[in-house]
């Protein structure tokens, strides 16, 4: 049986692994940190994220280690998932992977060549840059994006629409085409073309998604001030086949980890190379504006004495993720203008939230965890 390894098994890098072995494969995820192997391999690892417990449970050929040399020489390919944080001037920071690359340099040059595909959100011309490092150690290098949705990680996995692979030459595009066409329940489009295109593609997809939903809620904003219903507004676009209605609908801005950060990356990527991100400047500031709206049409819809009780803080229904939440902002907003506002949660996020803004909101601490996410990025 052919063997995949995966590094980084966190949050997106596990279920990669996991959608890989219930296909058939043997995998086996590497991990620095030791405590979360240990979870993995005694199958004790919790997650809100769905299926990943009963696929974890099933499992009978996926196995974690710490040992980088050992998943490098047990696998072909190796799959990197490590995490890519967002710098303050929107690049994606490498360190994880610049770190993971380090070791993999002592292990020295590679008799067979072996597959680095980096799955990771990063700055595009970083993967040649990669490719070129790697090389005499008998490294080909791939980017292969994930499109992946929080509380919904596994099915996006199993039926994906598309498929990018930015390939550094045709017999490693077609295995890795088999690996997909072998794991998917669907037939996704496979699109395959160089590395530098392939991560231009991931960063302008999500900032699409971006632009697309702070349109909506801009529109649905109008609809509001000329007192008509935004959802018969935007229902009657969206149904317009070449609009579509997926992340056209009136609600918060867009948040999370994925979309503020590409727009960051989009934004510095343009700036780098002397394109301009117009566009994508006004969709952060139409976002941040949109909640600046909510915020005005509650308090003047809104008696400063109302107990405010708010159900929904992470970023999107299902999942318990407050990055860039608008949601959690709008509760911060409301709070600083004098309302008191009682957020209902669990246990986990209630004391994320304390630990960001103190006392700022009472609590009503629920044990319901997230439940499988709506539609969203
Ligand atoms: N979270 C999302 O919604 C999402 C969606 C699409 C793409 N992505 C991208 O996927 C990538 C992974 O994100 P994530 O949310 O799974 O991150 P994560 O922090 O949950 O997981 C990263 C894992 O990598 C491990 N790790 C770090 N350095 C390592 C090393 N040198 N060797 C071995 N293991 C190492 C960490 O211990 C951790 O378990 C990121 O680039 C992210 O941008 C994330």
């Amino acid at each position: 049986m052919n063997t995949l390894s995966v590094i980084g098994i966190g949050r997106i890098g596990l279920c990669f692994a996991l959608f890989l072995e219930r296909a058939g494969y043997n995998v086996i995820g590497c991990d620095r940190d030791r405590r979360h192997v240990d979870s993995i391999n005694n199958r004790t690892h919790r997650s809100t994220e769905p299926r990943v417990i009963d696929l974890l449970a099933q499992s009978t050929n996926f196995r974690a280690t710490s040992s980088l040399t050992e998943a490098a020489e047990a696998s072909h390919f190796l799959f990197v998932c490590v995490r890519t944080e967002s710098e303050p001037d929107g690049k994606y920071c490498h360190s994880q992977i610049e770190s993971m690359l380090g070791e993999l340099e002592t292990l020295g040059r590679h008799k067979h060549t072996k597959r680095l595909v980096i799955c990771c959100n990063i700055n595009p011309g970083y993967s040649d840059a990669v490719a070129l490092r790697l090389q005499p150690l008998n490294y080909s290098v791939t980017y292969n994006p994930e499109w992946v949705r929080q509380g919904s990680i596994l099915d996006n996995f199993t039926n994906p629409n598309t498929v990018v692979i930015g390939e550094p030459d045709v017999s490693t595009g077609d295995d890795l085409s088999e690996i997909y066409r072998r794991a998917c329940n669907n037939t996704p489009r496979i699109i395959r073309t160089t590395r530098l295109t392939a991560e231009v593609i991931k960063i302008a997809l999500n900032c699409s998604l971006a632009a697309k939903i702070a349109l909506a809620n801009m529109i649905g904003d109008l609809a509001i001030c000329k007192d008509v219903d935004p959802h018969q507004v935007l229902d009657a676009i969206g149904s317009d086949p070449r609009i579509g209605a997926q992340f056209f609908a009136y609600g918060f801005g867009y948040g999370g980890p994925c979309l503020p950060r590409d727009t960051r990356a989009f934004r510095y990527c343009a700036r780098s190379c002397g394109a301009d991100a117009a566009i994508i400047e006004a969709v952060e500031s139409a976002n941040r504006e949109h909640l600046d709206f909510q915020v005005e049409r509650f308090c003047s819809t809104h008696s400063i004495d109302d107990i405010v009780l708010i159900d929904e803080v992470s970023y999107k229904p299902g999942v318990d993720i407050l990055d860039d939440s608008q949601q959690l902002l709008f509760a911060v907003k409301i709070a600083q203008r004098g309302y008191k506002v009682k957020i209902r949660s669990t246990k986990q996020l209630v004391d994320k939230i304390s630990r960001l803004y103190g006392d700022m909101f009472d609590f009503d601490i629920t044990d319901a965890s997230p439940t499988i996410a709506s539609d969203g990025a």
